[in-house]
């Protein structure tokens, strides 16, 4: 049986890492084998890759270039860890995806859906999220959210311009309107209420999935 793909995206400040958590524990009650991801990361080569992304001595990194690294880390990624696990039957949950390269990268940095896409086809090998829960907030209440928070290797990104952060919202926002596997949920609420909301997004897809005994 091929397992469960569902991804947690948002501009920053969002929640997402947070909502994740909950929902591990949420599925884990139920009985189903959840495996964490984040992207880009939880493989060696990802980690080290997020270390030069989020480097702020990089700040000439080309928007080209920033998008090929997202994309080497999620091949790591998918090919070493995501696949396997889908294969046996687990669900992966992952803190950002290919998702966040087409808002980030393909409106934030202006190389266009088109540009990212194209880039990110060897990446993926076609394997996209069963489910993309979007938390969107307004980008000023993200940005002072994420502000109180303490960040390794110094968030290169996260410093750009709230302009930029526009840039991104707006991006998810279209690509929530264009494609059915994006589900928006509200994040500048209550985190319970984010919760059931992520949960209701999620429900449907694990109804009649093993419940704990
Ligand atoms: P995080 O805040 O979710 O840990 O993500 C790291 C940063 O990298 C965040 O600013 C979003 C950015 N990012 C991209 O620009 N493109 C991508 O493809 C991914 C996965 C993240």
């Amino acid at each position: 049986m091929r397992g469960l793909y569902i991804a947690l995206e948002g501009p920053e400040g969002s929640g997402k890492t947070t909502q994740l958590r909950r929902l591990a524990a949420r599925l884990r009650q139920r009985g189903l084998e959840v495996v964490e991801v984040r992207e880009p990361g939880s493989t060696a080569l990802g980690e080290q890759v997020r270390a030069l992304l989020e480097d702020p001595a990089h700040g000439d990194m080309t928007a080209e270039a920033e998008a090929l690294l997202f994309a080497a880390a999620r091949a790591q990624l998918l090919r070493c860890v995501v696949r396997p696990a889908l294969e046996q039957g687990r669900v992966v949950l992952s803190d950002r995806c290919v998702y966040a390269s087409l808002a980030y990268q393909g409106y934030g940095r202006g190389l266009g859906e088109e540009v990212v896409r194209r880039v990110n086809e060897v990446a993926t090998g076609g394997l996209l999220p069963d489910l993309v829960v979007l938390l969107d907030l307004p980008v000023e209440e993200g940005l002072v959210r994420d502000a109180g928070k303490s960040r390794s290797g110094g968030d290169r990104i996260g410093q750009e311009a709230v302009e930029f952060h526009r840039r991104v919202r707006e991006g998810y926002l279209r690509l929530s309107r264009e494609d059915r596997r994006i589900r928006v949920v509200r994040a500048d609420d209550d985190p319970d209420r984010v919760a059931e909301q992520v949960w209701e997004a999620v429900r449907p897809l694990v109804e009649g999935c093993r419940e704990a005994p």
